[in-house]
């Protein structure tokens, strides 16, 4: 099970401190079968690198820049500069750059520099309020993975984050029937090798009891909590209890 904290533009160098108890966690045996992964803002990818340097705990960046090249973009990031230090994953296509002017397109070719660059993609779907009322999950959905994905063959290095955008930082989650069928849903758009499947929205220590026996669901992509280390461990915890 994978346990990817996306930090947001949230933290600066004493946040650092905070992740001690995390890591004490990593260590130990209570971390089961759980894999953690940090997505911090770009300005402290180096600072936790350095930090996790004797534990399994990985890291990675929550966007980056569509060209692999380097280039005059005054103020992005590419993929390979991520990699560069140290980072083993991106976020992509998240719903809070969707929002900002994000296409499928510019997600697909985002998606295609980080593989190219080695890095492994957590890419984001999921559907607005109004477009899950007017009953359209499942074409939206649809959609998102066909143009995202369109001419990458090598799906190994994907991930797929599920966050409907009305759950994200609302405190509302799917109904454990409903999320069930959309993870089987997203299951079914792939042939061969399935990619994980994990769930993000609101995703927190008292709801995680429901979340976390959803058939076919290989991890969570937690924002808000995660950035308090304890109940960032919790969720971990009660996952596996
Ligand atoms: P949230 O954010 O857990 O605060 O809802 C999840 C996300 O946006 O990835």
């Amino acid at each position: 099970m994978y346990f990817v904290a996306n930090w947001k533009m949230f933290g600066n160098l004493k946040s650092i401190n905070t992740l001690d108890k995390v890591i004490k966690f990593s260590k130990s045996k209570e971390i089961k079968k759980g894999r953690l992964i940090y997505c911090p803002p770009y300005t402290l990818i180096t600072s936790f690198f350095k930090k996790f340097k004797n534990c399994l705990i990985d890291i990675g960046a929550q966007n980056c820049h569509e060209s692999n090249d380097y280039g005059s973009y005054t103020g992005f990031i590419n993929s390979r500069m991520l990699k560069s230090i140290g980072a083993n994953y991106v976020i992509l296509g998240h719903s809070e750059n969707r929002k900002k002017g994000e296409t499928d397109k510019l997600i697909n070719q985002k998606i295609k520099s980080a593989i190219k660059a080695k890095l492994k993609v957590i890419f984001c779907i999921g559907e607005t309020l109004r477009e899950k009322k007017r009953g359209k999950t499942k074409p939206i959905l649809s959609k998102q993975i066909r143009l995202g994905l369109d001419k990458i063959n090598k799906k190994s290095n994907i991930m797929i984050a599920y966050e409907p955008v009305w759950s994200i930082g609302t405190g509302n989650i799917p109904k454990p029937k409903e999320l069930e069928q959309t993870v089987e849903f997203i299951k079914k758009k792939f042939r061969g090798k399935l990619p994980k499947i994990l769930y993000g929205g609101s995703v927190n220590p008292q709801n995680i009891s429901n979340l976390k026996n959803i058939n076919n669901l290989d991890g969570f992509l937690i924002g808000g909590a995660s950035q308090n280390s304890k109940k960032f461990i919790d969720i971990v915890k009660k996952t596996f209890n």
